[in-house]
């Protein structure tokens, strides 16, 4: 059940690479969204919508509990959590965000596959979904987990290869770091709540769904 009574809730991110994108989603689906008195909370003018801006980290917990009706969110952030019990259903992609989760390795190692990564230590902010490929790999090495400038680790000598996150390339260019091996394909996920909203304003949730799709597919 959404907290706040006969307002719908969608989770945003609040900056980020699918921040803009998303305003500019529920936007062209005829939402008109004015930014209120706190940053947290844009209200939506037109309907009794309002978008909750967070981080896009919170976004399917916020959505798996019932806290927000919908949210968008990429589903590296999605996938990731999942192991942790979240369990907000998507509804459809979206075609923007698209990235890839990639091993990368500074020109200095010599490799020759993920085998290569064996006994090593790789960093990431993506534990879970590196887990589980390197396991699918038959692969043993440590994972250490960084929040953030992740590229840096093996200039520092706190890994010997990365996990992250490419979009443009720029970041691995930048820091003289190869691509070596898609672990994740990724783009922004529409998602909803599975104990649904209030009864009230279950039909304008289907109604902004359906707005979604259509802007999607026109966009297709
Ligand atoms: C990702 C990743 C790199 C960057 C790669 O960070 O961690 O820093 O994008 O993009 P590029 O290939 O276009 O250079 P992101 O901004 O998604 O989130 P973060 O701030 O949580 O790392
Ligand atoms: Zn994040
Ligand atoms: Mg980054």
């Amino acid at each position: 059940m959404s907290t706040v009574q006969g307002r719908l809730r969608i989770a945003v991110q609040k900056s980020g690479r699918l921040a803009d994108r998303s305003l500019d989603l529920v936007r062209d689906a005829g939402l008109r969204v004015i930014k209120g008195n706190n940053d947290l909370l844009y209200r939506v003018e037109n309907y009794p919508i309002d978008l909750l801006r967070v981080r896009d980290d919170d976004i399917p917990t916020f959505v798996a509990d019932g806290v927000c009706d919908l949210g968008i969110v990429g589903e590296n952030v999605l996938e990731e959590g999942k192991n942790g019990g979240t369990n907000a259903e998507v509804v459809m992609p979206l075609g923007f965000g698209r990235c890839t989760l990639k091993l990368a390795v500074p020109p200095t190692l010599d490799y020759a596959g993920p085998a290569s990564l064996d006994g090593k230590r790789i960093a990431t902010s993506y534990p879970r979904i590196l887990r589980r490929y390197l396991d699918q790999q038959g692969v043993a090495a440590d994972i250490v987990v960084m929040r953030g400038a992740v590229e840096v680790a093996p200039r520092l000598k706190l890994a010997s290869a990365i996990c992250d996150l490419v979009s443009t390339g720029a970041t691995l260019e930048a820091n003289g770091l190869d691509a070596k091996e898609t672990v994740f394909e990724s783009q922004a996920v529409l998602i909803r709540s599975p104990s649904g909203p209030e009864p009230a304003l279950a039909h304008l949730l289907e109604s902004i769904v359906e707005r979604i799709s259509g802007v999607v597919s026109s966009q297709g």
